[in-house]
């Protein structure tokens, strides 16, 4: 069982290292603008500020890492994908990125005052190795805060494509199995982590979030170019049914779109802890 469990998140993990090799222009296009929204209230939950040592950990383009160097903190970001290095780097040519796994982060022991990790830990096949990696890394009395997106009901942009799957097109596909993306959207799944980790004082809070896309396909063209476990599931459709997909989605995306910009509703949560 347990042979079977390390092999799947072995698969899980070279099917999201490969597709976040292939993504990192289209990610920052979509989706830099949306994950974005969720850094103040990270980087406040970790107490981020002049002169700590910080890590951003799943850094993907560095956004996290850029808004705690603007604060005064000296910022490193690791992610464990080469071109999503790259991105950050050529977008934050002052801040050291290297390439890295959260979950076997190549860092030594309380080196860092505060780390977050912004959406990433739901792209982890062991994300609890990520929380114990978290909390070895920061010095005690450091902070630790994370984010995840809400359940697919609040966050709009998942539902109507999840919806349309399971409603036109065939939502079990053979792809490698990793944890439930979900799994975090439950405050008390978050606290279970962070001290399960060693963290003390778990505290998680909702921040309202909008997703400005282009009018149209925009959803589509965002789930199916600018990620990597929902695009996986697109592109197991055949085509007749994914067109039937991408159109089921333009109608739903048209009753948020006005004066021709779609605002979608893409909540998330921030959890947060102390290492004792
Ligand atoms: C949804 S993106 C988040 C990027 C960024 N933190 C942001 O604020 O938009 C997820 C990122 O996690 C990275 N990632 C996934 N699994 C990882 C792992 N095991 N170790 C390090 N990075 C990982 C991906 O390469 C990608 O850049």
């Amino acid at each position: 069982m347990l042979r079977g469990m390390i092999l799947d998140a072995e698969k899980f993990r070279t099917f999201e290292h490969s597709g976040w090799e292939s993504i990192p222009d289209s990610y920052h296009q979509a989706f830099g603008q949306l994950t974005s929204q969720t850094i103040d209230a990270l980087l406040d939950a970790a107490r981020v500020k002049k002169g700590i040592k910080f890590l951003d950990i799943a850094s993907g383009p560095g956004y996290v890492a850029a808004e705690a160097t603007k604060r005064g903190a000296i910022a490193l970001g690791i992610d464990f994908s080469k071109s999503m290095v790259e991105r950050a780097r050529r977008l934050h040519a002052d801040i050291d990125f290297r390439e890295g796994d959260a979950e076997a982060l190549p860092l030594g022991n309380g080196l860092f005052d505060a780390a977050a990790m912004n959406f990433g830990i739901l792209h982890l096949g062991y994300p609890e190795k990520a929380l114990v990696e978290a909390h070895r890394v920061l010095r005690s009395g450091g902070r630790f805060a994370f984010s995840v997106w809400c359940n697919p009901k609040e966050t709009i942009g998942f539902s109507i494509v999840l919806r349309a799957v399971e409603a036109h097109g065939e939502p079990r596909v053979e792809l490698p199995e990793g944890p439930p993306f979900f799994r975090y959207s439950d405050p008390p799944e978050c606290e279970r982590g962070l001290i399960a980790a060693g963290f003390e004082a778990p505290s998680v809070t909702k921040i309202t979030q909008v997703w400005r896309l282009p009018p149209g396909d925009g959803l589509f063209n965002a789930m199916l170019d600018s990620t990597v476990r929902t695009a996986g599931l697109l592109r197991a459709q055949k085509t007749t049914v994914l067109n039937k997909i991408r159109e089921v989605m333009r109608a739903e995306v048209e009753k948020y779109t006005k004066r021709d910009v779609v605002n979608l509703p893409m909540p998330a949560l921030v959890a947060s802890g102390v290492k004792p």
